[in-house]
């Protein structure tokens, strides 16, 4: 353990002046929202773990590692392994003197399971968005974005200085809309899975429009461990970019866009988030690559089988690992989560500008190695909260004055996001022109 000694503050000091000032003013900006963020260690080897500052055992339902993979003995052995041929670090970008053999084994193998011709990867899944929208998008082409889509791609779609077209969440009508008789060179991106919320895009029918209007599609892949699975038939006829994330399901870092051979000439040589900066480290190449063939085997389909169960216990059929339990209200949301922690479950709160106002909500994400007792415990402090799992997901929502507590079955549908307030960040989605 580091020690920690002497505050921060005695180490550096603020030296004032007008950048002093505008720092306070945004903090403070931040603060009288109730929006304050900072981190808080979680000692943790999968999804049990000890929360340091308060001394307190927790069973987190907010983790990512969906199968577990992380804490599996032989991707932890390949991870060693890599270490021990190549150290820890790459040394440099992958053009220049990082590749390792690790990095394009891995690309093989992702590129055979997304069945596409060649994969790419990059650092992480982000800087993957950020690669493949300023690579393929650029002033003069359109992307057509839905509104919720992940960080990542808002971002790379305003790095790309395209013209951006958000559409309205789930409304296939809106965007038959925004590719009718437009000849501008278009990019329809989405989530499969939202992170937010854990809907699923249709695919087929978001695929069949691009077929349609000749648009490339890049799909955001990271959450889909439940699905969907686009088949072939889904795909067929449309240039399609598939990106993903070591980092979640396979339980590593990195991410990758799997893509056809052309495309994938085109990222390797003109997508700076991953030229300009230092190639994956081989132990996370390893790992995940050890986590993929965990995956696309018999194992693989076992703890995929254990996951289901898990999520079917809160809300039976629902399509992915996170499930969203709105409770309206930002304090209401807020003091739930506190409540749900004091009894040893780690959920978080998720509020503006993250979500829409008014949704605020636990957000649950489940995992292959939570045990059944831990999702017993869970379930049991939901509905002590108020919660029905028994609600049809389609209700309406109780006005927020009657919201006793939360319902895992309610949908986050209220209220629809202006076409502006993409991914409900307030900073404007088109880049400014030049
Ligand atoms: C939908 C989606 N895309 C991309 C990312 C970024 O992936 P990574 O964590 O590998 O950078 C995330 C991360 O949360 C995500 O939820």
């Amino acid at each position: 353990m580091v020690e920690r000694s002497g505050a921060p503050a005695e180490r550096s000091r603020n030296l004032g002046g007008p950048w002093a000032e505008r720092v306070e003013r945004r903090l403070d900006e931040i603060r009288s929202a109730g929006r304050w963020r900072r981190y808080r260690d979680l000692d943790a080897h999968g999804p049990r773990g000890v929360l340091v500052e308060e001394d307190r055992k927790v069973v987190t339902f907010a983790s990512n590692d969906y199968l577990g993979l992380s804490a599996h003995p032989a991707v932890a052995a390949a991870a060693h392994d890599a270490i021990d041929r190549w150290g820890t670090s790459a040394g440099g970008s992958r053009l220049i003197t990082g590749a390792r053999p690790i990095h394009a084994d891995l690309e093989a193998e992702l590129a055979d399971w997304k069945g596409t011709e060649r994969a790419v990867l990059f650092p992480t899944g982000f800087a993957a968005n950020l690669g493949v929208l300023t690579a393929l998008g650029s002033a003069g082409t359109r992307i057509v974005s839905d509104e919720r889509n992940h960080a990542s791609i808002i971002d790379g779609a305003r790095l790309a200085r395209a013209d951006v077209d958000i559409w309205r969440h789930g409304d296939l009508d809106g965007l038959d809309e925004l590719l009718a008789g437009d000849d501008r060179p278009t990019i329809v991106v989405a989530d499969t899975v939202f992170s937010m919320d854990g809907d699923v895009l249709d695919v087929a029918a978001v695929a069949s429009r691009c077929r349609e209007a000749g648009a490339l599609l890049v799909l955001d892949e990271a959450h889909a461990v439940l699905g969907p699975h686009p088949t072939e038939d889904d795909l067929a006829g449309v240039e399609v970019v598939r990106v993903g994330t070591l980092s979640k399901t396979l339980g590593s870092l990195g991410g990758f866009a799997a893509c056809s051979g052309p495309v994938a000439d085109l990222l390797v040589n003109v997508a700076r988030s991953s030229i300009f900066t230092t190639a994956l480290p081989p132990a996370d190449a390893a790992s995940a690559l050890a986590a993929l063939r965990i995956l696309r085997g018999p194992e693989g389909e076992e703890l995929i089988a254990r996951l289901r169960h898990h999520v079917d216990r809160l809300r039976p059929g629902h399509p992915s690992p996170i499930v969203a339990v709105i409770v309206g209200d930002e304090d209401d949301a807020v003091a739930q989560a506190a409540h749900l922690l004091e009894l040893g479950l780690h959920v978080p709160a998720i509020r503006p500008p993250t979500v829409a106002p008014g949704t605020s909500r636990l957000r649950i994400t489940f995992c292959a190695d939570h045990s059944d007792d831990e999702v017993d415990r869970l379930l049991a402090a939901l509905a002590r909260l108020g919660s029905d799992p028994n609600r049809a997901a389609t209700e309406p929502a109780a006005p927020p004055s009657a919201q006793l507590g939360s319902d895992p079955n309610r949908a986050a549908t209220e209220p629809a996001a202006p076409p502006s307030a993409h991914g409900w960040d307030p900073t404007p989605t088109v880049h400014p022109p030049r």
